[in-house]
């Protein structure tokens, strides 16, 4: 026994050692192993991925490999060059490691479901004819909502509340409402994905802490309970969104369990960004008084003709253009949207640079697109990156700005919160409604305000890097009421 436990632990020194004596190869982007032998820079990158790659490229330039937990991963941060990786699905994929992420985040495997049907059939629900239907649910939701969150409240009673919570309840439930058919449990389902999804990074890193495993696990139960319709064990006949996924699934072979458990991915994927959007935004626009001033100006000009909550929905919204608004969501996101773009490599390949420089990639190694370090952080792109102005995305004449320079070459990818290619964002129209509708109806029908008029947005939450939009360490402080009839 002793001896087998001795040779087991031998043989493992040494594959350990044969892995980390890989070296730089001729034609290879700089390698940097770090110290600690297979983890690598796994305990850095996890903290705080934009700190740590902010560091190696600092170091190396804007490609370079890094050792993360047993894997060699390429770092790819000249925008110019993102469409050798985007646009190659024969020698990059990222199939495996989107399993391996489901698997252990979801206790979800959906191996018959190709990522290009799933693709086609979300397209249908958010695009087109569907689409209008769903932002209309889904602003008569918001307002309901909003409505009876502060029922007997008077106009001039004072509510406070952090103004993330205030964001992400409202337009988690509003969403939830819409795409989901239990119309019961929104705020229980709320309550527990929050604790879901304040332990995600870690579930997907795998570095729970014996506690945290007990409450995710069981908090991932709840939630598979929670979002089972009635009708799953029967037969449905309407259509809705989420009968139109459980058919989808059912004509894919899915069993009934991962059925289940598809919900709680499903609705990760719809809710989990558009809420700590608004906030970032709304924080941006209460801590820029001059941003808020063209903002509301410009909710003014649009001729509304019924403001009123208590009416029908109304979709105007869509029908106006709204540079200012636009261009503030696009510089929100610019600074709080962290996508990281994953592809394994399948086969060698070499990557072609923009300017000329090619690297030899090997299989077996994954490659990342980090885009909130360059382009959306880069100051030879967006000068003063870390500051917030509001018209950054707007050109003189009150037009959408949408050239940008990198080394004199006008830049495809200028900012990219949504991703690209093969796995862009489908809900961006649907999201942006949601979240143009979500700001407009705040700021006509209560008044807002930090408690503390000195207050800064918090920190980013730093474990969140690569996980899609950021979320605050800590909250904003806002006090709100509701306006009389007169004030609207
Ligand atoms: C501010 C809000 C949002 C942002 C910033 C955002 C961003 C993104 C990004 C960056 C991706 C690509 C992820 C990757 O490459 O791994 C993505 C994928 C996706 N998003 Fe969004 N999203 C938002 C809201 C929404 C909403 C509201 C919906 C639906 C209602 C939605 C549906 C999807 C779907 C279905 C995908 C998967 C695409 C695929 O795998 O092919 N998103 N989103």
């Amino acid at each position: 026994m002793v001896w087998t436990i001795f040779l087991l632990l031998n043989g493992l020194l040494i594959l350990i050692l044969l892995y980390s004596t890989r070296t730089r190869q001729k034609n290879e982007p700089p390698l940097d192993k770090g110290f600690i032998p297979w983890l690598g820079h796994a305990l850095e990158f996890g903290k705080d991925a934009a700190k740590f790659l902010a560091r190696m490229k600092e170091k190396h330039g804007d490609i370079f490999t890094v050792r993360v937990a047993g894997h060699y991963v390429t770092v790819l941060l000249d925008p110019n060059s993102f469409d050798a990786v985007i646009n190659d699905s024969v020698f990059l994929d990222f199939t495996r490691t989107r399993q391996q992420l489901l698997k252990r985040i979801f206790s979800l495997q959906l191996p018959s479901i190709k990522p290009t049907a799933e693709r086609k059939w979300m397209e249908q629900h958010f695009q087109g004819l569907h689409l209008s239907k769903l932002s209309s649910s889904m602003n008569m939701h918001l307002q309901n909502l909003l409505l009876s969150d502060n029922k007997g409240c008077s106009p001039s009673e004072w509510q406070h509340d952090g103004l993330f919570s205030l964001c992400y309840s409202l337009l988690f439930r509003a969403g939830y409402l819409t795409l989901f058919d239990r119309k019961d449990n929104a705020a229980a389902v709320y309550k527990e994905f929050r604790t879901f999804d304040n332990l995600l990074t870690k579930l997907a890193r795998s570095s729970l802490k014996r506690g945290e495993s007990k409450t995710v696990n069981s908090s991932r139960e709840r939630l598979w309970e929670l979002l089972s319709p009635s009708w799953l064990s029967g037969e449905s006949q309407s259509s809705t969104w989420q009968q139109s996924y459980h058919h989808f699934l059912q004509r894919e072979g899915v069993d009934a369990e991962m059925q289940k458990r598809a919900l709680l991915l499903q609705l990760w994927t719809t809710q989990c960004n558009a809420g700590p959007a608004a906030f970032w935004l709304l924080g941006f626009l209460l801590t820029h008084p001059e941003a808020m001033e063209a903002v509301k100006s410009e909710i003014r000009r649009l001729t509304l003709r019924d403001t009123s909550l208590q009416r029908r929905p109304i979709n105007q919204l869509e029908a106006h253009s709204t540079p200012v608004f636009d261009s503030v969501l696009s510089e929100t996101l610019r600074l709080t949207a962290a996508v990281m773009i994953n592809r394994e490599v399948m086969q060698d390949k070499i990557l072609c640079m923009a300017d000329g420089r090619e690297y030899h990639l090997r299989q077996g190694d994954r490659v990342c697109l980090f885009p909130f370090l360059s382009p959306q952080m880069d100051p030879e792109i967006h000068q003063d990156p870390q500051v917030f102005k509001y018209d950054r995305f707007l050109n003189e004449d009150i037009t959408v700005k949408d050239k940008f320079y990198k080394d004199e070459k006008r830049l495809k990818y200028y900012t990219m919160p949504w991703g690209a290619g093969r796995n862009m964002c489908i809900g961006k129209e649907f999201a942006v409604t949601a979240i143009k509708q979500f700001v407009f109806l705040l700021l006509t029908h209560l008044d807002v305000e930090l408690c503390d008029p000195e207050a800064k947005l918090p920190a980013v939450n730093p474990s969140r890097y690569g996980f899609g939009m950021l979320q605050p360490d800590g909250d904003l402080q806002v006090r709100y009421r509701l306006k009389t009839q007169d004030e609207m």
